[in-house]
């Protein structure tokens, strides 16, 4: 497994990812429970995001996922209902690996941002957590 720092916010942490420099250019590369903790099952891309904008507020019973800032730069809060931290993500051989039952919030994205997630379950919606207090409600269940 890559490099990675523990953060505060339970089961949360900053993998320094692989890059390949070369004169062309750089690569970054990613596979399955090599580099990062669990399988791919689904990548998406925030993008064109206008400024003030802000995205995330949810947190996920089961979704794990890393965060990269390929391009520009934005912060991403996380929570875990005791530690709350801020993440600047503004490198692409940075990745931040959210696990499940963490709140997000994506914020002050930078012009020209966009924000990779590899993900390692399909969409689906009954898997969200949508409100805070409800998810510190759930997080509290005995
Ligand atoms: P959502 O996850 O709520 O966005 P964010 O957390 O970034 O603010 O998703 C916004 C919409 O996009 C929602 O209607 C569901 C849809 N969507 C999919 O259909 N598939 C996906 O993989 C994702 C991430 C979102």
């Amino acid at each position: 497994m890559s490099n990675h720092k523990t953060l505060k916010v339970k089961n949360c942490s900053l993998y320094k990812l692989n890059k390949i420099k070369d004169p062309r250019g750089n690569i970054t590369f990613l596979e399955s429970n090599e580099h990062i903790p669990f399988e791919i099952s689904r990548v998406y891309y925030l993008y064109d995001t206008p400024s003030g904008a802000e995205r995330g507020g949810h947190a996920h019973y089961d979704l794990k996922q890393l965060v990269v800032a390929v391009s520009g730069s934005f912060d991403v809060v996380i929570d875990d209902g005791q530690n709350r931290e801020i993440i600047k993500l503004l490198r692409p051989d940075e990745g931040l690996f959210i696990s499940s039952m963490v709140w997000r919030e994506l914020k002050n994205f930078s012009g020209g941002a966009v924000c990779l997630v590899l993900a390692s379950n399909f969409y689906e919606e009954s898997d969200y957590i949508r409100d805070f207090n409800e998810y510190i409600k759930i997080l509290n269940q005995p």
